[in-house]
């Protein structure tokens, strides 16, 4: 089957991006929102990266009418009509997807494959919310989508090999490298990552290295973009909090549990960028 169609359900850091990347990959697409507030902010999110690469001069000022011109922002699901693939990007809350897969199956064509952007809730719950859980596959972005090349499949015991086939196939057409992990919690990526960005975290708590020789070492000893901590005020210190819960509430391996000082920084409200103070200020 070949995605010509897609639906975006949630227009927030995430789920702008993946509209953003399916649009400016030649797709008709459909992004919602709940209320016109948080739609505007996510097309507004969309339009000044759009207009960051015309100024670079990497895009056309035509080409971003016309990526534009492919999306369509809505607050009525029932716009996600006529989709072949739509992405649920929405707050991790179970009940929440669930609830969203169920509506989803009702309003799109049963051919359409169900997918969802969690990083770490079971795709398998959220498959069974559904009457066709062949059609129903996690598929896990990277913050900042437009920029990360990876795609992360998630593929449950249920998820058929042709729904695989057929979004290993989309994700090549939106210019990603696809990988597949089986539906465990973290799947390959925030297995590995989440126990690095807890040790650094735990390097702070303890006192031996500074939050700055920590970041530096890994920057410049191992080439990575960011130091851990400076990533984890990336991703949001609430978003890891409620990732490692998830995980440690499965696995109860002690390397999942989150330190004690991410604990307390969240009831500070110090969640990192977004809220202007995490690890680091920002302004
Ligand atoms: N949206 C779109 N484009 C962006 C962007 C954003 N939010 N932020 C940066 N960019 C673009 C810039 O416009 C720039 O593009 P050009 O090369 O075309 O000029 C390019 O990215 C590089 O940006 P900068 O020069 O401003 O800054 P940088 O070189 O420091 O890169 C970064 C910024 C790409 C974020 C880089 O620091 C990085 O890769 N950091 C690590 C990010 C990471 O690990 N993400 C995964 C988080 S985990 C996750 O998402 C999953 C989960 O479940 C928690």
């Amino acid at each position: 089957m070949e995605i010509k169609k897609v639906g975006v359900v949630g227009c927030g850091l995430m789920g702008s991006g993946i509209a953003q990347v399916c649009a400016q990959s030649g797709l008709q697409t459909v992004v919602s929102e709940i209320n016109d507030d948080l739609l505007n902010k996510g097309m507004g999110m969309i339009k000044t990266n759009l207009s960051k690469s015309v100024e670079k001069g990497k895009l056309a000022a035509q080409e971003k009418d016309a990526i534009l011109g492919r999306l369509k922002a809505t607050t009525n699901m029932t716009d996600f009509t006529g989709c072949d693939l739509v992405i649920e990007v929405v707050v991790e809350n179970m009940q929440v997807k669930k609830k969203i897969f169920a509506d989803l199956e009702k309003i799109c064509p049963p051919h359409a494959i169900l997918a969802s952007n969690t990083s770490c809730l079971s795709v398998m719950d959220m498959a069974m919310a559904t009457k066709k859980p062949d059609k129903v596959l996690g598929m896990h972005f990277f913050n900042p989508v437009p920029v990360m090349k990876l795609l992360e499949l998630v593929q449950t015991i249920a998820t058929s090999e042709e729904t695989l086939k057929t979004i290993r196939a989309f994700g090549k057409s939106i210019d990603k490298t696809v990988i597949v992990a089986k539906d465990s919690p973290g799947f390959v990526v925030n297995r590995l990552l989440v126990p690095y960005l807890f040790d650094a975290m735990r390097m702070l708590e303890s006192g031996m290295a500074t939050r700055e020789d920590i970041d530096q070492g890994m920057q410049l000893g191992c080439n990575h973009p960011m130091g851990p901590l400076t990533l984890a005020d990336f991703v949001g210190l609430d978003t890891l909090y409620f990732i490692a819960n998830a995980m440690y509430d499965d696995y109860k391996e002690p390397r999942f549990a989150p330190p004690m000082l991410l604990k307390k920084m969240v009831a500070a409200g110090r969640l990192g960028r977004k809220s202007g103070r995490g690890f680091y200020e920002y302004k």
